[in-house]
Formats: structure tokens, sequence, C-alpha cells
């Protein structure tokens, strides 16, 4: 019998071999990119954005089995979300999918590099269509405090 450990671990092999959501979107509404430091890793988000809800999301780059798992379960959890549900969008949201909670601090940044990503579109989307200049505070805020 498979312990959960080696259903997750399963799980991460076959997103890293089989990844959803990988591609491009040319004509999105906001896209960013970031890489990872500690091993050059990077990983690009385009996304479209319909009605303020998430209607398309794809990722593209290189990143380690964790990484890109990551970035194909972050990618299914945000499509078709609104933006105030993908802001609120938390680490333990994308780890828990899995089992990665307790994951050594030098792999954290492999899983949650396309979350980083996420939230830079986010808030350069919002940024551009925010009107008050309060909520764009409390964005540089949240983006300051994600890790
Ligand atoms: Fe590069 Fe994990 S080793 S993202």
């Amino acid at each position: 019998m498979s312990s959960n450990a080696d259903i997750y671990h399963e799980m991460i092999v076959d997103y890293s071999r089989n990844p959803v959501n990988y591609g491009e979107i040319k004509d999105h509404d906001v896209t960013f990119h970031d890489a990872n430091p500690l091993c050059g890793d990077s990983i690009d988000i385009d996304m479209k954005i319909d009605e303020n809800r998430v209607s398309d999301i794809k990722f593209h780059g290189k990143g380690c089995a964790i990484c890109m798992a990551c970035s194909s379960i972050l990618t299914e959890i945000a499509k078709g979300k609104s933006l105030d549900e993908v802001r609120n969008i938390g680490k333990n949201d994308v780890l828990s999918e899995l089992g990665l909670e307790h994951l050594q601090a030098v792999r954290i940044k492999c899983a949650l590099l396309s979350l980083k990503v996420l939230k830079s579109a986010l808030y350069t989307y919002l940024g551009k269509h925010l009107k008050d200049a309060k909520d764009l505070d409390k964005l540089k805020d949240e983006a300051a405090n994600l890790y």
C-alpha cells in the first residue's frame, strides 16, 4: 500500500513531467517574470483577466520538479478565481496540495517561486487599475510581506 508521502512524490514527478497550464498567452492582460537566485531557474506567468476574474493563466520557464509541480498546482488553483480570491491565495494553499508543508528552508523558494510571480503579476495588474492610492500602499505592504 502506498503511503501519503509516496503519493505526493508521484504527484510531483508526474506534474514535473506533464505540467498543467504550461505555455504562453500571447494576448495576456498581465505577465510577470522572476527567478530563483539560488539556482537561476525562472518562471513567467501570463494571465487573461475578464471582469475581475482570471479567465486564463499559463506559466512557462524552467525549474526543478518541485517548482514545476507547484506552478502547475498554483495555476490550477488560480484559474477562474476572482482577483480578490487570488490575492488571498497563501503559501499553504499550494504546499498542502503536494504535502510540502514541512519542506526544508532551502527548497521552499523552489515551491513558492510561482506564487511570488503570480502575486507580482497581480500587483502589477491592480497597480495599473486601482484608482485609490491607499489600496496601492496596502498592495505594496502585501508584496513586501509575502515570505
Ligand atoms: Fe531551481 Fe528548485 S532548484 S527552482
